[in-house]
C-alpha cells in the first residue's frame, strides 16, 4: 500500500500535481481533475457540485476552475469567499482535500480560457444563465440557437463578462492514502495568506502534520 513520504515534504502541492498527471495517464478516469468544490452562502448553507481543476500552481499555491459568476456557486463566494475541495481517485486509493479562498482570475486569464474552448461550449457559456430556472427545456435551445445566429460564422467569440476563472489560494490541504487494515496515511498542511493590493496573496510557509486515520 502506497504512504506519503516521510517525513513529509514542506510543500503537498507538488505531490497533488503528480498525483492529477498519474490520475489522467491512468485512464482510469474520465474527469480525472473533478473536484467536489463546497461553498457556504450567506446564510451558513453548505453546498457542493463537481467541477473541472483547470490549473494547479504548487507554486505561489492555488487551484483554478472555470463557472458563471451568477450561478448559485458565484452567488455563494460573492458573499463568502472561503471554499473548501475534494478530489477521490478511488481506484487510485487517494483523496486530497482542500481549503482556501476563492477570488476571480484576471480578466486576461479567463479570457485566455475562454478563447481555447470549443465554439458550442463558447456559444453554451452565452446562451445559459447557470442555475437559474427555466420553465422548458426547449427555451434552453431556443436561447442556444438565438446566441448561434448571433454569432454566425464569426472567427473569435468574447469571453461573456458573467463566465471566468477563480483562482482558490489554499490556506489547508490533506492527501490521504488507503492503508493495510484500514491504517490509512494522512498529511495535513496549513499556511497563513495575507491579502495583498493586487488581488493576490503572500502566503506564510507550510506548517504540516501527520495525522492518525
Ligand atoms: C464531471 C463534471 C464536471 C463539471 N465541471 C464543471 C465546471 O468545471 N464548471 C462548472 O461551472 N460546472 C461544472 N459542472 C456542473 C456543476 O457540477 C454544477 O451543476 C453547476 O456548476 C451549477 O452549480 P451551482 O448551481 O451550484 O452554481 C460539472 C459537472 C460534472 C458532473
Amino acid at each position: 500500500m502506497e504512504q506519503l513520504p516521510d517525513p513529509l515534504p514542506d510543500n503537498p502541492l507538488h505531490i497533488l500535481s503528480q498525483w492529477l498527471d498519474e490520475a489522467r495517464a491512468s485512464n482510469l478516469y474520465p474527469n480525472p481533475d473533478a473536484m467536489a468544490l463546497a461553498t457556504v452562502d450567506a446564510t451558513g448553507q453548505p453546498a457542493n457540485r463537481i467541477v473541472l481543476c483547470k490549473q494547479l500552481l504548487a507554486e505561489p499555491g492555488y487551484a483554478v476552475f472555470y463557472t458563471n459568476y451568477t450561478s448559485a456557486k458565484g452567488d455563494a463566494i460573492a458573499a463568502n469567499a472561503r471554499v473548501a475541495a475534494v478530489f477521490h481517485w478511488d481506484r487510485l486509493n487517494r483523496q486530497a482535500r482542500l481549503e482556501g479562498i476563492a477570488v476571480p482570475s484576471p480578466a486576461a486569464e479567463s479570457d485566455a480560457y475562454f478563447a481555447s474552448r470549443d465554439r458550442d461550449s463558447q456559444v453554451g457559456a452565452w446562451a445559459s444563465a447557470q442555475s437559474q430556472p427555466i420553465e422548458q427545456r426547449s427555451q434552453l435551445l431556443r436561447a442556444l440557437q438565438a446566441m448561434q445566429q448571433r454569432f454566425g460564422d464569426r472567427d473569435s467569440i468574447a469571453r461573456p463578462p458573467h463566465w471566468g476563472g477563480y483562482r482558490v489560494w489554499l490556506t489547508a490541504a490533506e492527501l490521504w492514502t488507503r492503508g493495510d487494515a484500514r491504517l490509512h496515511d494522512r498529511g495535513r498542511w496549513e499556511r497563513e495568506l495575507t491579502a495583498g493590493d493586487d488581488g493576490g496573496f503572500t502566503a506564510s510557509p507550510w506548517q504540516h502534520q501527520r495525522l492518525q486515520p
